[in-house]
């Protein structure tokens, strides 16, 4: 048990638990279970939304539709959305992929995979069949316009149930080398004009390899799309604790004041993960932790915790004041990286006990390979309010936990008046597992003498006793609904691997330390350096 959770058990005002928010908007906690009848196991959140939110009728295009992520994550969202009534009455799903399939086999694919995932929600009865009937799927050659000719006649198809029009959303969950040619393609049969209905194209990540090839991306989906039309997904924005991130800073007048350098010391942001490869050697191999992790969903909790109050709450308000911070981020050239960031890559260890194998054992990964399964880093902003206050981030592959947190981790107080009061408060947003926020500080101890300990206010999401959303399940929904604040923008994509590059150029040349950490510890000593030394990572 580490310090934190020691405390944590002692908080000294804890919140109830399990209890009804006092919000008079919050709907009783139901149990879930997948016998009830729809009306018990409904996700009280879900009902929120529907009243407030109802997408046109269209169509969701998804290439790559038999894949891995069409299966675990995209599938039981659009099931879990579609059950709960969120996406209308006129709704058709068209798979595309390269496999050859009926529309009748393709149905039996989606089912079971509907049946095996963790993700998918209570299945109500009857509904799997229902599901299956607005099922199409179309395959083909993706450099050839025969398929998406298909495609187009798929629309025509179901624009006839959907009063005529022929909305269309295009999901690519293809590897990356597709997101290219299929957006051409659609262009090229006229799929991305808007004169039949709205047309829009989520992109998946990774988006480039590198500033060099995200720019040619960018530029290729702007000869065929507008920006407008473009949604390029990063699935740690769906998550609801980090648009709590936003809704806690720009919704209660206690934080904002101190949210500053005058306050600060510093940041950590962490995304560490227990899980190796998980049969991804390939892809990872080619991607490490920087293109993985790093440029985008850390990039991305960054700029949340950083921006300023934007001047409205809408997507273009949003992300120009993400692109801000991002632009005051000081360059990290490749000559400076040995003083601002630490690579890693784990060897064999133990987690949760057992063995583990190292990094370069994992089938697929070249012996000697210098892909890096860490990364920390410390990014400096030169605006007024954050300066001199670093932001340290890390992330990994094979860490003790999985644990995803932003901390903000105040100064001292100016005077030690008792024994032991001199810790920095802390204000941690734990995205995931057990997502709340906590907020840790000194109090005396009980007993004749002034002496302080640390305890921790704690927060739970489970207070509101509802399921949290499926960040795919938010994330489709804006889009059907044409909402991109949830979505970065060209600019955003672009920023952040002008940040990231120089520790891809600086890591171009082999590691000669890597393995430099074992599975199951907390990534290489230099990241100690890196922080210290008056600070040190949160053992969490
Ligand atoms: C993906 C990465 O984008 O995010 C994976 O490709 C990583 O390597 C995953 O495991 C982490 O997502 P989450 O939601 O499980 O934290």
């Amino acid at each position: 048990m580490t310090a934190d959770d020691q405390t944590r058990g002692a908080s000294a005002l804890p919140l109830p638990q399990r209890t009804q928010p006092d919000t008079g908007l919050i709907p009783p906690a139901r149990t879930r279970s997948r016998t009830k009848p729809a009306e018990d196991t409904e996700n009280p959140f879900r009902a929120l939304m529907r009243r407030n939110r109802a997408p046109e009728p269209a169509t969701l295009v998804i290439f790559g539709a038999t894949g891995d992520l069409a299966k675990r994550k995209l599938l039981p969202a659009v099931f879990g959305l579609w059950q709960d009534g969120l996406l209308g009455s006129a709704f058709h799903i068209v798979g595309v992929g390269r496999q050859e399939m009926t529309d009748e086999q393709f149905g039996e694919f989606v089912l079971e995979a509907l049946q095996h995932s963790k993700e998918t929600d209570e299945i109500q009865p009857g509904s799997l069949q229902k599901f299956r009937d607005l099922l199409y799927y179309e395959f083909g050659d993706f450099s050839e316009d025969e398929v998406y000719s298909r495609v187009q006649q798929e629309l025509d198809r179901a624009g006839q149930a959907h009063g005529g029009r022929k909305n269309a959303l295009f999901y690519l969950s293809t590897p990356p080398s597709l997101f290219e040619p299929i957006s051409t393609g659609l262009g090229r049969v006229g799929l991305a004009d808007q004169s039949e209905g709205w047309r829009r194209i989520i992109v998946e990540k990774p988006f480039g390899r590198d500033l060099a090839s995200a720019r040619e991306l960018n530029a290729a989906l702007h000869r065929v799309w507008d920006e407008s039309q473009i949604y390029r997904i990063d699935h740690y924005l769906g998550k609801e604790t980090v648009q709590n991130l936003m809704a806690i800073r720009f919704g209660n007048a206690i934080f904002e004041p101190l949210w500053n350098r005058s306050y600060v010391d510093h940041v950590q942001i962490t995304a560490a993960e227990d899980l190796g490869l998980e049969g991804r050697a390939g892809y990872y191999e080619e991607a490490g932790a920087v293109r993985d992790m790093l440029q985008n969903h850390l990039m991305q909790l960054f700029t949340l915790t950083a921006m300023e109050p934007p001047a409205a709450f809408d997507a273009d308000a949003i992300r120009d004041e993400k692109v801000k911070v991002l632009r005051a981020v000081r360059p990290i050239p490749p000559e400076r990286v040995p003083d601002v960031a630490v690579r890693g890559q784990y060897g064999p260890g133990t987690l949760y006990g057992e063995r583990v194998p190292g990094y370069r054992e994992e089938p697929g990964v070249k012996p000697g390979s210098s892909t890096p399964t860490y990364v920390a880093v410390k990014l400096e902003v030169d605006n007024w309010r954050w300066q001199g206050v670093p932001f340290f981030l890390r992330t990994g592959k094979r860490l003790p936990k999985k644990v995803t947190e932003i901390a903000v981790v105040f100064k001292r107080p100016p005077l030690g008046m008792f024994p032991g009061g001199l810790e920095r408060n802390v204000l941690a947003f734990r995205i995931q597992p057990d997502e709340g926020v906590s907020l840790k500080f000194s109090s005396k101890s009980p007993g004749q003498e002034m002496v302080l300990r640390e305890v921790v206010m704690d927060f739970r999401y489970d207070a509101f006793g509802a399921p949290l959303e499926s960040p795919y399940s938010r994330l489709l929904l804006d889009a059907m609904l044409g909402d991109a604040t949830l979505f970065p923008r060209e600019d955003e994509v672009d920023h952040a691997w002008q940040i990231v590059s120089g520790l891809l150029t600086a890591w171009g040349t082999p590691a000669p330390d890597f393995p430099n950490y074992p599975a199951g510890t907390w990534g290489p000593n230099a990241a100690d350096t890196l922080i210290g030394p008056d600070r040190r990572w949160r053992r969490l």
